[in-house]
């Protein structure tokens, strides 16, 4: 369902994706993991629409990114990393008008508006102005936002950050939701642990490229060393072997 073939993204000169080949199938969580500045937040917004990429080809749903971005926008749900939302609106403006904004129907748009903010606990802060919701608060309502219009495509950098663990729990089954329905979803996270877990798919990205990719099931029976046979134990053990220099694995601060 996202087709990603040789893409690259420079920015003035500093290549942040390098030929990168992907493809995330229809109907999968799929955890989109990486050190601070491997290129995933670049590639989100790559498949948002919101950055051009400098090479390659990207197709959602069959369209192509560059000829079809009308298409593929009516089509997906997004939580950048910046979460854009329009501060001065309160939250229940902001869910009207994003609904408005993909001509939901107004009445099925209240009913979804009420339900939603009472689901992720925000019906008492609905009338405040957004500037003055927690980084959590904030979040959710970027969340209910991305899923209101049940997008075909879900494209998160980061849904659980700032996130409590009971609204953690929601989101999960939220998402989980649109995978049953048939949606395909791709989330950024530093929680490996939660990748592992909650991902059906994922994979890794260094320096601007994949180094690795697995169902998240088979992680655990993945070689690690071809002679002893021995086997990885968790998906953090892959990350921390495969994106750390040998020289920065024995780094330390002299000075304590
Ligand atoms: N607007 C920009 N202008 C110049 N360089 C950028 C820009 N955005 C990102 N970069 C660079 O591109 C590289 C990839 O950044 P990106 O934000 O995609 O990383 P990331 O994997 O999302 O990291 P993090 O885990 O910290 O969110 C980094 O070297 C970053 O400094
Ligand atoms: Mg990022």
């Amino acid at each position: 369902m996202i087709k990603i073939n040789g893409l690259s993204k420079k920015y003035n000169g500093l290549l942040a994706i390098d030929n990168l080949t992907l493809t995330v199938p229809e109907r999968s969580i799929f955890g989109y993991v990486g050190p601070n500045g491997a290129g995933k937040s670049t590639t989100i917004n790559i498949l948002t629409g919101m950055i051009l990429p400098t090479e390659g080809e990207v197709k959602l749903l069959g369209y192509d990114l560059r000829k079809d971005s009308i298409e593929i926008k009516k089509r997906i749900g997004v939580i950048l990393e910046v979460l854009n939302l329009f501060e001065g609106l309160t939250g229940e403006e902001h869910l009207r008008f994003v609904g408005k904004v993909y001509k939901i129907d107004k009445n099925i748009l209240e009913k979804r508006i009420k339900e939603t903010l009472d689901f992720f606990d925000l019906t008492s802060a609905k009338d405040r102005l957004i500037e003055t919701y927690s980084q959590g608060m904030k979040k959710k309502l970027a969340f209910a936002s991305a899923i209101i219009h049940k997008p075909k495509i879900l494209l998160m950098d980061e849904p659980f950050e700032n996130v409590d663990p009971i609204s953690r729990k929601k989101i999960k089954d939220i998402l989980n939701k649109f995978r049953n329905n048939g949606s395909t979803i791709l989330i950024t996270s530093h929680s490996l642990v939660e990748v592992e877990d909650f991902c059906d798919e994922v994979a890794i990205i260094n320096k601007g490229e994949i180094v690795f990719q697995s169902a998240t099931k088979d992680i655990r029976h993945k070689i690690k060393n071809e002679i002893t046979q021995e086997t990885y134990q968790s998906l953090e053990e892959i990350f921390i072997d495969l994106t750390t220099e040998k020289e920065d694995k024995e780094k330390t601060l002299s000075w304590l």
